[in-house]
């Protein structure tokens, strides 16, 4: 089976390069950057495609800066729209399965318990609108096309909120983090298997979203809580509300992703996110 990745150089990207090490995957699977591909690019992605073909096209590329998209709407919407129609075009001219991966921001957050796959979207920021734009190119282009909804992704690679409260952790006594905000926190590396699960499956037709995040619902403020305590770091975590630190792009209050369908369909297991944080802390230790 022949793979490409796209985005390579990101947080998802990196961890599944690592992941497909540590796994001795035996998938031939190309890596490329934005430096190799620019997906936003009619013409180079045809260009790429030109002499290639593979089984499945995996899109990990993505505009994610949230806050900067409210001025840039132009480009996430180059990237994480046009792009991912550039992608699918392509999976489907090969008939290769395209797996992408969309977010939690999708949603408004007026919800209090967790969203379906099927649950009325509304995003409220323009990265969020650009998202919900890729899903939508990529269902309505591809015939076998996966598109995967994940939430606060989290890692040892790239930028993320795990690396960076530990770096201001360390820096301060204090740290002052939003508790009106549920979610739930989700290990690359899981998504990442999860990705591997499904290459190891055969699908003639697929057409279909599945949400994927790590178990149960926290607040910033309780996935903060518990990195500091389980890195060991010496500082206190303060709650804060929303509106006591004001960003560009508005955040869904509550994005919580119901992964019944995931379970019901698949044979995969989804542990509760704060076993999975220890687990990966510890794990970076050793
Ligand atoms: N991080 C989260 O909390 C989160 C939550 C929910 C869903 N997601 C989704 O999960 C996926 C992976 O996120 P991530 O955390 O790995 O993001 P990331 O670390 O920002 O990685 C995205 C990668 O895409 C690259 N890229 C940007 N524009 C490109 C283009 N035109 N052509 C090719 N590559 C391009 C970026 O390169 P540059 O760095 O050079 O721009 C970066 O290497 C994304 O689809 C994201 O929307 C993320």
């Amino acid at each position: 089976m022949r793979i490409l990745l796209t985005g390579a150089d990101g947080q998802l990207g990196s961890c599944f390069k690592k992941e497909s090490l540590l796994l001795n995957q035996s998938l031939l699977i190309d890596y490329v950057g934005r430096k190799d591909l620019d997906i936003s690019s009619r013409e180079s992605v045809e260009s790429f495609f030109r002499d290639k073909v593979y089984d499945c096209i995996i899109n990990a590329a993505a505009y994610t800066k949230v806050d900067l998209a409210e001025e840039e709407k132009d480009i996430a919407f180059k990237v994480n729209s046009d792009g991912v129609l550039n992608l699918a075009l392509a999976a489907e001219k090969m008939n290769a399965l395209f797996i992408h991966i969309s977010t939690d921001f999708v949603f408004d957050g007026r919800k209090t318990i967790p969203y379906k796959e099927m649950d009325i979207t509304n995003p409220l920021s323009v990265y969020g609108k650009s998202k919900l734009s890729g899903e939508k190119v990529a269902l309505e282009n591809c015939s076998k096309v996966i598109v995967l909804r994940t939430s606060w992704l989290y890692s040892f690679e790239g930028n993320n909120f795990l690396k960076t409260i530990q770096r201001i952790g360390i820096e301060n006594e204090s740290i002052r983090v939003i508790s009106d905000q549920i979610g739930t926190p989700t290990n690359a590396n899981k998504l990442v298997n999860f990705i591997f699960h499904l290459l190891s499956l055969k699908f003639d037709k697929i057409n279909e979203i599945y949400n994927f995040s790590d178990g149960g619902e926290c607040s910033w403020y309780d996935f903060a809580s518990s990195i500091i305590e389980f890195s060991n770091i010496v500082c206190k975590v303060v709650p804060i509300k929303s509106e006591e630190y004001p960003q560009k792009a508005e955040r869904p209050k509550y994005s919580v992703l119901d992964k019944t369908k995931l379970l019901n369909d698949f044979d995969f297991s989804i542990e509760d996110w704060k076993e999975v944080l220890k687990k990966e802390i510890k794990r970076n230790l050793n």
